[in-house]
């Protein structure tokens, strides 16, 4: 069984000896503007360490952003919304293109910064059941997505466009929680690592006790 949990991670590096000092919460997310700060001593040097929500965003997000690192080539950015994803994987000088797709007409907008700074990324609107029509068998490196896979229908058609456009893998984050009135798939994410192997990946899953009912996927060949 997938370890669902309502938890995430409020963290930072003490001021003192730098040793990471973190907890696991479920009150606050680090991303919502709150006047909420934890208090702790750091269990290396006793130094006292207080987080803020700023602190504990960027700790969060560096903590999401580390498992895209090493990426290279042409990477497609499944759902890209406001550009999480690809204003990180844009900072890699070993990726020569992203583009960043999502059905959402507002995401045009909201990436449009990273389309004028940066001619490596393009953004275009569509829906993910387009892929097999826009990309020709394997024309691109990686693809990469973020709370996103529990938004596809046909999760079939998903895995054999994936694995037919990508040629060297998929870095997959996102959350299960079952009966999830939102989710528009039920795959647990052991099912969805199966899914991945039945197509010839090598797969690794892990299961993110930092991250809310949060779970990790990379495949290679
Ligand atoms: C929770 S947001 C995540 C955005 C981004 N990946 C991030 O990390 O911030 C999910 C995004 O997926 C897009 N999306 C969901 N289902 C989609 C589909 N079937 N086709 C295209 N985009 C989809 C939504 O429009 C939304 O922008
Ligand atoms: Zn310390």
């Amino acid at each position: 069984m997938f370890p669902e949990h309502p938890f995430t991670i409020w963290g930072t590096h003490c001021g003192n000896c730098g040793n990471v000092c973190s907890i696991l919460q479920n009150a606050h997310h680090p991303w919502n503007c709150t006047p909420f700060t934890v208090k702790l001593k750091c269990s290396t040097c006793g130094h006292d360490v207080t987080i803020d929500q700023k602190a504990a965003e960027a700790f969060y997000n560096h903590k999401i952003l580390t498992r895209f690192e090493g990426l290279f080539g042409y990477v497609v950015d499944l759902g890209c919304g406001g550009g999480f994803l690809s204003r990180f994987l844009l900072q890699n000088k070993n990726i020569k293109r992203i583009d960043g797709l999502d059905r959402d007409p507002d995401c045009l907008k909201a990436t449009e910064d990273l389309a004028a700074s940066d001619q490596r990324f393009n953004f275009t609107r569509t829906e993910l059941r387009r892929l097999n029509a826009l990309y020709d068998k394997n024309s691109t490196d990686f693809i990469v997505s973020r709370d996103v896979f529990m938004f596809i229908d046909d999760t079939e058609q998903y895995f054999d466009d994936v694995s037919s456009i990508a040629t060297r893998g998929v870095r997959q984050m996102g959350w299960y929680m079952t009966d999830n009135h939102r989710m528009k798939n039920g795959l647990q994410p052991q099912k969805i690592a199966e899914a991945y192997q039945k197509r010839g990946w090598q797969v690794s899953l892990e299961y993110l006790d930092w991250y809310k009912s949060g779970y990790f996927i990379k495949t290679w060949h």
